[in-house]
Protein backbone atom coordinates (compact mmCIF):
# COMPACT_ATOMS: atom_id res chain seq x y z
CA UNK A 1 0.00 0.00 0.00
CA UNK A 2 1.02 3.52 -0.48
CA UNK A 3 3.48 4.68 1.79
CA UNK A 4 1.19 8.53 2.78
CA UNK A 5 4.82 10.60 4.48
CA UNK A 6 6.00 9.27 0.08
CA UNK A 7 6.66 13.14 -0.95
CA UNK A 8 6.10 13.50 -4.77
CA UNK A 9 5.91 16.50 -6.22
CA UNK A 10 5.67 16.58 -9.82
CA UNK A 11 5.14 20.44 -11.37
CA UNK A 12 1.18 21.68 -12.30
CA UNK A 13 -0.14 18.78 -10.07
CA UNK A 14 -1.71 19.56 -6.42
CA UNK A 15 -0.97 16.07 -4.77
CA UNK A 16 -3.51 16.28 -1.33
CA UNK A 17 -2.48 14.27 1.12
CA UNK A 18 -5.11 15.45 3.89
CA UNK A 19 -8.69 16.34 4.38
CA UNK A 20 -7.83 20.20 4.85
CA UNK A 21 -5.18 20.63 1.89
CA UNK A 22 -8.24 19.14 0.16
CA UNK A 23 -11.17 21.43 1.19
CA UNK A 24 -8.65 24.21 0.73
CA UNK A 25 -8.10 23.13 -2.79
CA UNK A 26 -11.69 23.09 -3.40
CA UNK A 27 -12.62 26.27 -1.91
CA UNK A 28 -10.27 27.83 -4.75
CA UNK A 29 -11.28 25.87 -7.42
CA UNK A 30 -15.37 27.14 -6.57
CA UNK A 31 -14.05 30.81 -6.05
CA UNK A 32 -13.23 30.34 -9.59
CA UNK A 33 -16.44 28.84 -10.74
CA UNK A 34 -15.28 25.90 -11.96
CA UNK A 35 -17.20 22.37 -12.52
CA UNK A 36 -15.06 19.71 -11.24
CA UNK A 37 -14.81 15.94 -12.33
CA UNK A 38 -14.15 13.11 -10.00
CA UNK A 39 -12.20 9.87 -11.41
CA UNK A 40 -11.90 7.58 -7.93
CA UNK A 41 -9.28 5.20 -8.78
CA UNK A 42 -7.23 2.83 -6.22
CA UNK A 43 -3.95 4.18 -7.96
CA UNK A 44 -1.65 1.99 -10.37
CA UNK A 45 -2.77 3.96 -13.38
CA UNK A 46 -3.34 2.30 -16.59
CA UNK A 47 -5.12 3.50 -19.88
CA UNK A 48 -8.53 2.32 -18.75
CA UNK A 49 -8.42 4.87 -15.59
CA UNK A 50 -6.84 7.67 -18.22
CA UNK A 51 -9.72 7.00 -20.57
CA UNK A 52 -11.66 8.04 -17.30
CA UNK A 53 -9.54 11.35 -17.15
CA UNK A 54 -10.28 12.34 -20.51
CA UNK A 55 -13.98 11.56 -20.44
CA UNK A 56 -14.30 13.67 -17.06
CA UNK A 57 -12.35 16.51 -19.03
CA UNK A 58 -14.93 16.65 -21.64
CA UNK A 59 -17.56 17.23 -18.60
CA UNK A 60 -15.97 19.94 -16.42
CA UNK A 61 -13.38 22.34 -16.08
CA UNK A 62 -11.38 20.75 -13.66
CA UNK A 63 -10.65 16.86 -13.05
CA UNK A 64 -9.88 15.59 -9.51
CA UNK A 65 -8.71 12.11 -9.43
CA UNK A 66 -8.70 10.29 -6.30
CA UNK A 67 -6.17 7.41 -5.42
CA UNK A 68 -6.96 5.08 -2.52
CA UNK A 69 -6.64 1.72 -1.66
CA UNK A 70 -9.73 1.33 0.30
CA UNK A 71 -9.54 -1.53 3.02
CA UNK A 72 -13.06 -1.68 3.13
CA UNK A 73 -13.70 -3.47 -0.24
CA UNK A 74 -11.41 -6.10 0.51
CA UNK A 75 -12.02 -9.08 2.49
CA UNK A 76 -9.69 -11.42 4.64
CA UNK A 77 -7.23 -13.13 2.55
CA UNK A 78 -7.71 -10.73 -0.62
CA UNK A 79 -4.79 -8.98 -2.07
CA UNK A 80 -4.72 -5.49 0.07
CA UNK A 81 -1.35 -5.96 1.81
CA UNK A 82 -0.08 -6.89 -1.97
CA UNK A 83 -2.20 -4.25 -4.15
CA UNK A 84 0.24 -2.60 -6.26
CA UNK A 85 1.20 0.91 -6.00
CA UNK A 86 3.22 3.55 -8.05
CA UNK A 87 2.56 7.32 -6.37
CA UNK A 88 4.75 8.43 -8.53
CA UNK A 89 4.41 7.07 -11.64
CA UNK A 90 0.55 7.50 -11.20
CA UNK A 91 1.04 11.35 -10.59
CA UNK A 92 3.00 11.55 -13.73
CA UNK A 93 0.62 9.96 -15.53
CA UNK A 94 -2.36 11.92 -14.24
CA UNK A 95 -0.45 15.04 -15.34
CA UNK A 96 0.13 14.16 -18.40
CA UNK A 97 -3.51 13.69 -19.35
CA UNK A 98 -4.49 17.16 -17.66
CA UNK A 99 -5.16 16.46 -14.06
CA UNK A 100 -3.96 19.23 -11.81
CA UNK A 101 -5.80 17.64 -8.52
CA UNK A 102 -5.09 14.42 -7.01
CA UNK A 103 -6.10 13.15 -3.86
CA UNK A 104 -4.23 10.60 -2.32
CA UNK A 105 -5.02 10.02 1.25
CA UNK A 106 -3.44 7.61 4.05
CA UNK A 107 -6.51 5.33 5.40
CA UNK A 108 -6.06 7.55 8.86
CA UNK A 109 -6.99 10.78 6.37
CA UNK A 110 -10.21 8.67 4.81
CA UNK A 111 -10.91 6.96 7.91
CA UNK A 112 -10.13 8.83 10.96
CA UNK A 113 -12.30 7.45 13.39
CA UNK A 114 -11.42 4.27 12.24
CA UNK A 115 -13.20 2.11 9.55
CA UNK A 116 -16.55 3.58 9.62
CA UNK A 117 -19.57 2.05 11.84
CA UNK A 118 -22.61 2.79 9.32
CA UNK A 119 -21.91 1.23 5.89
CA UNK A 120 -23.36 2.16 2.41
CA UNK A 121 -25.91 -1.56 1.93
CA UNK A 122 -26.40 -2.49 -1.98
CA UNK A 123 -28.93 -4.49 -1.19
CA UNK A 124 -29.86 -7.38 -3.35
CA UNK A 125 -28.13 -6.32 -6.34
CA UNK A 126 -24.75 -6.57 -4.69
CA UNK A 127 -25.32 -9.85 -3.58
CA UNK A 128 -24.83 -11.39 -6.70
CA UNK A 129 -22.43 -12.17 -9.46
CA UNK A 130 -19.67 -10.39 -7.58
CA UNK A 131 -21.25 -10.01 -4.29
CA UNK A 132 -21.68 -14.11 -4.03
CA UNK A 133 -17.46 -14.34 -3.31
CA UNK A 134 -16.99 -11.39 -2.34
CA UNK A 135 -19.81 -10.00 0.45
CA UNK A 136 -17.99 -7.21 1.66
CA UNK A 137 -16.64 -5.69 -1.45
CA UNK A 138 -20.16 -3.20 -2.72
CA UNK A 139 -20.67 -2.39 0.76
CA UNK A 140 -16.72 -1.33 1.09
CA UNK A 141 -17.22 0.14 -2.48
CA UNK A 142 -19.88 1.77 -1.77
CA UNK A 143 -19.27 3.65 1.45
CA UNK A 144 -16.05 5.13 0.21
CA UNK A 145 -17.40 6.46 -2.90
CA UNK A 146 -20.35 8.42 -0.58
CA UNK A 147 -17.84 9.63 1.20
CA UNK A 148 -15.99 10.56 -1.05
CA UNK A 149 -18.69 12.22 -2.66
CA UNK A 150 -19.40 13.86 0.35
CA UNK A 151 -15.94 15.26 1.00
CA UNK A 152 -15.33 16.50 -2.76
CA UNK A 153 -19.27 17.31 -4.17
CA UNK A 154 -18.44 16.68 -7.57
CA UNK A 155 -20.38 17.90 -10.00
CA UNK A 156 -19.93 14.55 -12.59
CA UNK A 157 -17.97 11.63 -11.22
CA UNK A 158 -16.95 8.71 -14.10
CA UNK A 159 -16.30 5.22 -13.28
CA UNK A 160 -15.06 2.44 -15.66
CA UNK A 161 -17.25 -0.69 -17.46
CA UNK A 162 -14.99 -2.95 -16.88
CA UNK A 163 -16.39 -2.84 -12.81
CA UNK A 164 -20.38 -3.25 -14.27
CA UNK A 165 -21.88 -4.54 -11.30
CA UNK A 166 -19.71 -1.75 -9.13
CA UNK A 167 -20.81 1.27 -12.17
CA UNK A 168 -24.33 0.12 -11.59
CA UNK A 169 -24.82 -0.08 -7.75
CA UNK A 170 -23.54 3.49 -7.59
CA UNK A 171 -26.35 4.76 -10.44
CA UNK A 172 -28.28 3.36 -7.86
CA UNK A 173 -26.96 4.49 -4.68
CA UNK A 174 -27.02 8.36 -6.44
CA UNK A 175 -30.80 7.74 -6.88
CA UNK A 176 -31.83 5.80 -3.86
CA UNK A 177 -30.02 8.55 -1.77
CA UNK A 178 -30.51 11.44 -3.96
CA UNK A 179 -27.10 12.37 -3.96
CA UNK A 180 -26.15 15.42 -6.54
CA UNK A 181 -23.58 13.82 -8.76
CA UNK A 182 -23.80 12.94 -12.12
CA UNK A 183 -22.30 9.55 -12.47
CA UNK A 184 -21.25 8.54 -15.95
CA UNK A 185 -19.55 5.01 -16.98
CA UNK A 186 -16.29 5.02 -19.36
CA UNK A 187 -15.87 2.38 -21.96
CA UNK A 188 -13.93 -0.56 -21.50
CA UNK A 189 -10.14 -0.47 -22.21
CA UNK A 190 -8.30 -3.48 -23.69
CA UNK A 191 -4.57 -4.79 -24.17
CA UNK A 192 -4.50 -5.19 -27.45
CA UNK A 193 -5.13 -9.22 -27.16
CA UNK A 194 -8.16 -8.12 -25.09
CA UNK A 195 -7.48 -8.82 -22.26
CA UNK A 196 -9.23 -6.13 -20.20
CA UNK A 197 -6.90 -3.85 -18.33
CA UNK A 198 -6.29 -4.35 -14.44
CA UNK A 199 -3.81 -3.03 -11.68
CA UNK A 200 -4.14 -6.79 -11.44
CA UNK A 201 -2.83 -8.05 -14.45
CA UNK A 202 0.32 -7.13 -13.03
CA UNK A 203 -0.04 -10.24 -10.86
CA UNK A 204 0.03 -12.67 -13.59
CA UNK A 205 3.11 -14.74 -14.68
CA UNK A 206 4.23 -14.84 -18.24
CA UNK A 207 2.60 -18.37 -18.71
CA UNK A 208 -0.70 -17.15 -17.04
CA UNK A 209 -0.74 -14.20 -18.85
CA UNK A 210 -1.10 -15.92 -21.88
CA UNK A 211 -3.91 -17.83 -20.64
CA UNK A 212 -5.85 -14.95 -19.57
CA UNK A 213 -6.98 -13.52 -22.98
CA UNK A 214 -8.92 -16.35 -23.85
CA UNK A 215 -11.15 -15.05 -21.07
CA UNK A 216 -12.21 -11.93 -23.24
CA UNK A 217 -12.01 -14.39 -26.52
CA UNK A 218 -14.98 -16.30 -25.36
CA UNK A 219 -16.87 -13.92 -24.27
CA UNK A 220 -16.31 -12.39 -27.81
CA UNK A 221 -17.43 -15.87 -29.02
CA UNK A 222 -20.80 -15.92 -27.01
CA UNK A 223 -21.27 -12.62 -28.43
CA UNK A 224 -20.95 -13.61 -32.01
CA UNK A 225 -22.99 -16.60 -31.28
CA UNK A 226 -25.80 -14.34 -29.84
CA UNK A 227 -25.71 -12.44 -33.09
CA UNK A 228 -25.72 -15.71 -34.91
CA UNK A 229 -29.03 -16.05 -33.11
CA UNK A 230 -28.35 -17.92 -30.14
CA UNK A 231 -30.39 -16.33 -27.75
CA UNK A 232 -31.28 -18.88 -24.80
CA UNK A 233 -28.75 -17.76 -21.76
CA UNK A 234 -27.78 -20.71 -20.50
CA UNK A 235 -26.29 -21.60 -24.08
CA UNK A 236 -24.21 -18.62 -24.53
CA UNK A 237 -23.37 -19.44 -20.57
CA UNK A 238 -22.38 -22.77 -21.01
CA UNK A 239 -20.61 -22.47 -24.13
CA UNK A 240 -18.13 -19.99 -22.21
CA UNK A 241 -17.77 -21.99 -19.17
CA UNK A 242 -17.09 -25.23 -21.17
CA UNK A 243 -14.39 -24.01 -23.76
CA UNK A 244 -12.67 -21.95 -20.24
CA UNK A 245 -12.83 -25.05 -18.64
CA UNK A 246 -11.28 -27.31 -21.63
CA UNK A 247 -8.52 -24.51 -21.91
CA UNK A 248 -7.51 -25.66 -18.95
CA UNK A 249 -5.27 -22.60 -17.14
CA UNK A 250 -7.88 -20.90 -15.67
CA UNK A 251 -11.20 -21.26 -13.18
CA UNK A 252 -14.01 -19.95 -13.86
CA UNK A 253 -16.16 -18.61 -10.54
CA UNK A 254 -19.43 -17.87 -12.56
CA UNK A 255 -20.60 -16.78 -16.22
CA UNK A 256 -24.45 -15.22 -16.34
CA UNK A 257 -26.29 -13.14 -18.39
CA UNK A 258 -27.99 -10.66 -17.08
CA UNK A 259 -30.40 -7.38 -17.50
CA UNK A 260 -28.47 -4.38 -17.51
CA UNK A 261 -30.14 -2.24 -15.24
CA UNK A 262 -31.31 -5.05 -12.15
CA UNK A 263 -28.39 -7.57 -12.47
CA UNK A 264 -31.21 -10.08 -12.78
CA UNK A 265 -30.29 -13.31 -14.43
CA UNK A 266 -31.94 -13.51 -17.97
CA UNK A 267 -33.25 -16.72 -19.21
CA UNK A 268 -33.65 -14.82 -22.92
CA UNK A 269 -30.53 -12.63 -23.94
CA UNK A 270 -31.46 -9.50 -25.80
CA UNK A 271 -29.25 -6.20 -27.29
CA UNK A 272 -27.39 -4.51 -24.61
CA UNK A 273 -27.74 -7.83 -21.79
CA UNK A 274 -24.15 -8.06 -20.42
CA UNK A 275 -22.35 -11.34 -20.16
CA UNK A 276 -20.35 -10.59 -17.15
CA UNK A 277 -18.09 -12.99 -15.51
CA UNK A 278 -14.87 -13.58 -12.78
CA UNK A 279 -12.05 -15.82 -13.53
CA UNK A 280 -9.11 -17.24 -11.64
CA UNK A 281 -5.70 -17.50 -12.72
CA UNK A 282 -3.50 -19.28 -10.19
CA UNK A 283 -4.46 -16.65 -7.48
CA UNK A 284 -5.24 -13.74 -9.59
CA UNK A 285 -9.11 -13.07 -9.84
CA UNK A 286 -10.12 -11.20 -13.17
CA UNK A 287 -13.62 -10.28 -14.25
CA UNK A 288 -14.83 -9.37 -17.30
CA UNK A 289 -18.07 -8.37 -19.17
CA UNK A 290 -19.40 -8.18 -22.54
CA UNK A 291 -22.83 -5.82 -23.60
CA UNK A 292 -24.84 -8.26 -26.38
CA UNK A 293 -24.89 -6.68 -29.44
CA UNK A 294 -22.76 -3.58 -28.18
CA UNK A 295 -19.63 -2.46 -29.23
CA UNK A 296 -17.03 -1.86 -26.60
CA UNK A 297 -16.47 1.70 -26.69
CA UNK A 298 -20.15 2.18 -25.90
CA UNK A 299 -20.97 1.87 -22.16
CA UNK A 300 -24.69 1.76 -22.49
CA UNK A 301 -25.44 2.55 -19.63
CA UNK A 302 -28.46 5.00 -19.26
CA UNK A 303 -27.77 8.28 -18.18
CA UNK A 304 -27.94 9.25 -14.54
CA UNK A 305 -30.74 11.26 -13.11
CA UNK A 306 -28.99 14.21 -13.03
CA UNK A 307 -28.07 14.43 -16.79
CA UNK A 308 -31.56 13.21 -17.38
CA UNK A 309 -32.49 16.12 -15.42
CA UNK A 310 -30.14 19.02 -17.21
O1 LIG B 1 -12.99 0.80 -9.10
C1 LIG B 1 -12.18 1.09 -8.20
O2 LIG B 1 -11.00 1.33 -8.44
C2 LIG B 1 -12.68 1.17 -6.76
O3 LIG B 1 -13.62 0.20 -6.48
C3 LIG B 1 -13.19 2.57 -6.38
C4 LIG B 1 -14.43 2.96 -7.17
C5 LIG B 1 -12.11 3.61 -6.60
C6 LIG B 1 -13.58 2.61 -4.90
O4 LIG B 1 -12.50 2.29 -4.08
Amino acid sequence: MSDPSESVRVEGVHLLRDRVALQEALAELRERGDSLALVPTMGYLHEGHLSLVDQAHGSADTVLLTIFVNPLQFGEGEDLEHYPTDLEGDVRKARARGVTHIFAPPVSEMYPDGPPVIRVDPGPMGKRLCGISRPHHFPGVLTVVARLFALIRPDVAVFGRKDYQQAVLIRQMVRDLALDVDVQVGPLVREHDGLALSSRNVYLSPIQREVAPRFQAELARAASDFLGGMTEARHLVSGVRDRLERGGGMRVEYIEVVHPETLLPMETARVGAVLAGAVHIGSTRLIDNVLLGVRDEDPRLPPSDRSRRA
